[in-house]
């Protein structure tokens, strides 16, 4: 059986954890391949609550094994309490249903404050990280500096590493952040903590490459995790604004050492509306920047939005931020299906819809081009790097009032939600095949 790839299609939080869950029924290995801890990726079964940061979302099935690819930078600490945590919730957790790339890369507490002394240092125009370490510990890798979890393995040479690691870290933040007065880290004290982190991991760790592919020929099927969005993608997305890692599709071939041949189906979640946690551009985005004194548009925001009372209203499932909130927006859905290669659509959050008067859907930007003359594209012409300027030209839809939260089938959804799903589908020109109305499992109506 074949591998397929689940990716979110918009700035993160799409759902993923939630269709994870859900498509992991017919899945053998579930499996991470970007990002780290950064991710927070929620599944609700049976009024039980898991939020998952490192450990693969179909890892709640006992079935399936879970995998953490080489493409993930990996926090050790978080690692060992979420599994901790998740044989507390009765899931079952051993080397035999997780294992750990030997080729993953570590996240130490000197990347966590590298992350930290840089944001600060760039003020105002900071990225508005998670703070977990993750763009240092990429950078490591890709200036051939960094710890592989592979170096777990021998603890002598691990202290050592992590130790030297640690010390430079110490030079460095104090040669570079001269006005943040940072304290130093102490060296011996994190090695001899992170020595026994590795005796705890080393059993997990695998050359997870030769496991998946030895599966796929034996015809299993291995579901790709992604975790963050295609417009958080390295290459890809709203850069400089963006995660350390590729997100994307392709992502998952690298980050897990897996053949394009093997690909079947590219899932793309979507949210019914459009989120971001962070900074960077948005433009379908209500009562933010410039628009905080327009009553009409805060309130449908707050609607978006909720209120922080519900697990599933929009504040970060890692950082507790409140999410920015706008309408869909069509331009960039339909980037995200060419640079994944999308094969099918998933709508999460419809529920979130119901009680708005009316619907707004951006199919086009309009611009003004260097000649003064104003321009209508409805696909980016130079990718999502540069979005300011751009105004949204909206389709207006009608809404629904009727709470739908309870619905199982397509059939019994209101006619205003057919017609905005069916116009999402028309404009995005792939098929939804799954509309999400609530965070529980069962809460997923299947289209026929
Ligand atoms: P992920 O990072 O893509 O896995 O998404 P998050 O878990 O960070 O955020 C999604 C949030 O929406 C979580 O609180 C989910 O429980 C919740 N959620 C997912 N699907 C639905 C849905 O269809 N309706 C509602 N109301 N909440 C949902
Ligand atoms: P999941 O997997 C939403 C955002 C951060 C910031 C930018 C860079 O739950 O969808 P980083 O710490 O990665 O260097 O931060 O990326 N970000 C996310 N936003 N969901 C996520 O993960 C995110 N992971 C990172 O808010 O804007
Ligand atoms: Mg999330």
């Amino acid at each position: 059986m074949p591998l397929d790839i689940l990716v979110g299609a918009q700035w993160g939080d799409e759902g993923k954890g939630r269709m994870v869950d859900l498509l992991s029924v017919q899945a053998d290995y579930v499996a991470r391949y970007n990002g780290g801890d950064n991710a927070g990726h929620t599944v609700n079964v049976g009024g039980q609550t898991f939020k998952l940061h490192l450990i693969p979302s179909g890892i709640i099935h006992s079935h399936t094994t879970g995998v953490i690819g080489n493409g993930v930078v990996i926090n050790p600490l978080i690692l060992l309490n979420e599994i901790q945590m998740l044989r507390q919730a009765g899931v079952s957790i051993n080397p035999d249903r997780l294992h750990i790339s030997h080729a993953a890369h570590i996240i130490t507490p000197a990347c966590i404050a590298e992350d930290r002394a840089r944001e600060q240092a760039r003020g105002v125009d900071k990225i508005g990280t998670t703070l977990r370490g993750i763009g240092p510990a990429y950078t490591h890798k890709a200036n051939r500096t960094g710890l592989r979890m592979e170096t777990m393995l021998n603890s002598e040479e691990f202290a050592q590493a992590t130790q030297a690691d640690i010390e430079e870290t110490n030079q460095t933040l104090n040669r570079l952040y001269t006005d943040q007065d940072i304290s130093p880290m102490d060296a011996t004290a994190i090695a001899n903590e992170y020595c026994q982190y590795a005796q705890q991991l080393s059993p997990y760790i695998r050359d997870i490459s030769l496991i998946l592919n030895e599966s796929l020929i034996k015809k299993r099927l291995v579901l790709a995790e992604g975790a963050q969005g295609t417009l958080l993608d390295l290459d890809h997305g709203t850069y400089p604004y963006v995660t350390s890692s590729n997100t994307i599709s392709a992502g998952a071939l690298v980050g897990l050492g897996i053949g394009a041949n093997w690909v079947r189906r590219i899932i793309g979640v979507t949210k019914a509306f459009q989120t971001r946690v962070g900074d960077g551009p948005f433009p379908t985005e209500l009562g933010g920047k410039g628009h905080v004194d327009d009553p009409e548009q805060v309130a449908l925001a707050g609607h978006l939005r909720g209120t922080g009372a519900n697990p599933w209203d929009e504040f970060g499932t890692t950082t507790g931020r409140p999410r920015r909130v706008g309408w869909l927006d069509l331009v960039l859905l339909r980037y995200a299906i060419r640079i994944n290669g999308i094969t099918d659509l998933t709508l999460t959050k419809l529920d979130i819809l119901s009680g708005l008067e009316s619907l707004k859907i951006c199919n086009a930007y309009r611009s003004v081009n260097s000649k003064g003359q104003a321009e209508i594209y409805k696909d980016l012409p130079m990718g999502p790097g540069n979005l300011t300027g751009v105004e949204p030209v909206y389709e207006m839809l009608p809404g629904w009032q009727q709470k739908i939260r309870d619905l199982t089938r397509w059939e019994q959804l209101p006619a205003e939600a057919h017609a905005y799903v069916l116009r999402i589908q028309e404009l995005s020109g792939v098929p939804v095949q799954m509309v999400s109305v609530g965070p529980e499992r069962s809460q997923i109506i299947t289209l026929t």
